[in-house]
């Protein structure tokens, strides 16, 4: 098993490209299913879970069917659901797995289709203990009105798929409005679709009654605004000047606003951010929200950042339960986190980090240990790094030529 070898205190400088956007790309790539014929997708990460949303898809096109041993692998697979049930009028999918950062529950996506006239039957476990799910629409699905219990991301992209052929027009109410929607809406519609209001609470899809999309426009996969909004933290953390070309800097705003506040060198441009580490940061309080709010992937990553602000910062995480997992790690390198609560950390700084052995606990979380490994005294040795090559393209090689001493070993 790979693991990276980090050797902190170098100061970082130069410049780094954003990379296409994984969850853009993984809340888009399911819609190949709505099209007669093959559509290209571009600009793609060369990202673990993009891999694994290409295989599942491929076998989904061969057989009409969803793997399950693939689809339980990682979460973003339930997006493989809406449509295949839209085209083939039934599918059997597993309860997916993913990142463990929290419950995370199907039943916006559930509902759903529910309303949109499917049925839908709990089958039992696999042998490997898997919950599956069987679903079918045997007289074909219709519009609806339909209000999402939480706006969730991928059960608003899921939910928008799937209403695409259905009979009739469907309202999505208490949408999600993070802009991977906007996005799908966009490519969709340049293909013949016709939905309106995403990026808003309420998206509107007038269904084609079955009819396939003709193939016209390519999905080109925007910046990853989660990668820019860490890389502007790193910059802040451990750069003398750090350029991020290529992000929508708009998209993280909140974020930006919040490094302002903290102190961090900043200039920004439409499509870059130069950031670097001021001589002064100070801790401020963070809540995660719902775009255009402070991102939930960003969390971890800022609080390392906490770690070497003076003063203490409350972290309040809204979105997930779970998602607080890296504070015992970061204490034992030397941070001062107290847990309050499962939603609620106050960050006491600045404190002096020391290289430890560690295991990155999920894809963000991840990424926060090679930060924290990056800043922190002596050698660290991270484990479990198929999760942070999940969502970050050669992180080692692009950190490395920053100047940061980070190893694949
Ligand atoms: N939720 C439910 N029921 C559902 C679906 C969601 O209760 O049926 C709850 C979740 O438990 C959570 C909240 O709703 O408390 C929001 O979750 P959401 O469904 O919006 O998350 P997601 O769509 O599963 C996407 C991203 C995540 C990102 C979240 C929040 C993709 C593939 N994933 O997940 O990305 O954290 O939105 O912005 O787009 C990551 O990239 O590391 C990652 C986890």
């Amino acid at each position: 098993m790979d693991k990276f070898l980090v050797r902190g205190g170098n100061i970082l400088e130069g410049e780094i490209e954003v990379s296409g956007s994984k969850n853009a790309a993984l809340v888009a790539m399911p819609a190949s299913l709505l099209f007669k014929g093959k559509i290209d997708f571009l600009n793609l990460p060369e990202i673990e879970d993009i891999k694994r949303m290409r295989e599942l898809l491929s076998g989904i096109e061969a057989k009409g069917e969803i793997d399950l041993d693939i689809a339980k692998r990682f979460r973003a697979s339930i997006l493989t659901v809406g449509p295949a049930l839209a085209r083939f009028g039934k599918a059997v999918f597993p309860h997916p797995g993913g990142c463990v950062i929290g419950a995370r529950p199907i039943d916006v996506f559930l509902e759903g289709w529910e309303n949109m006239g499917a049925e839908i039957e709990a089958a039992g476990q696999t042998a490997h203990g898997t919950e599956v799910y069987n679903i079918k629409a045997p007289h074909g699905l219709r519009g609806c009105d339909h209000t999402l219990r939480v706006p969730s991301v991928t059960g608003t992209a899921g939910l928008i798929m799937t209403a695409v052929l259905a009979r009739g027009t469907t309202v999505l109410r208490n949408a999600a409005m993070e802009p991977e929607i906007a996005y799908l809406e966009e490519f969709l519609n340049r293909n013949g679709a016709k939905i309106t209001g995403a990026g808003t609470h309420t998206v509107i899809v007038e269904g084609r009654e079955g009819e396939l999309l003709i193939p016209k426009e390519p999905f080109i996969d925007p910046p990853d605004r989660i990668e820019a909004g860490s890389f502007a933290i790193l910059g802040a953390l451990a750069a003398k000047k750090l350029k991020i070309k290529n992000c929508n800097t708009h998209e993280i705003s909140s974020l930006l606003s919040v490094l302002q506040n903290a102190g961090a060198y900043l200039e920004t441009g439409t499509n870059y951010i130069v950031v670097g580490k001021s001589e002064h940061l100070n801790a401020v309080d963070v809540k995660t929200q719902v775009y255009p709010g402070f991102a939930t992937d960003l969390q971890a990553p800022f609080m390392v950042l906490l770690t070497q602000a003076e003063g203490q910062g409350l972290i309040h995480e809204t979105i997930f339960e779970g998602r607080l997992n890296h504070i015992e790690d970061l204490n034992r390198m030397g941070a001062k986190i107290a847990l309050c609560d499962p939603h609620r950390a106050i960050v006491s700084g600045p404190s002096k980090l020391r290289g430890k052995v560690l295991e990155s606990p999920d894809l963000r979380a991840g990424l926060a240990y090679v930060m924290a490994a990056l800043v922190a005294e002596g050698e660290s040795q991270i484990g479990n790094i198929y999760q942070i090559d999940r969502g970050y393209e050669r992180i080692d090689t692009r950190l490395r030529s920053l100047g940061a001493d980070i190893e694949r070993i």
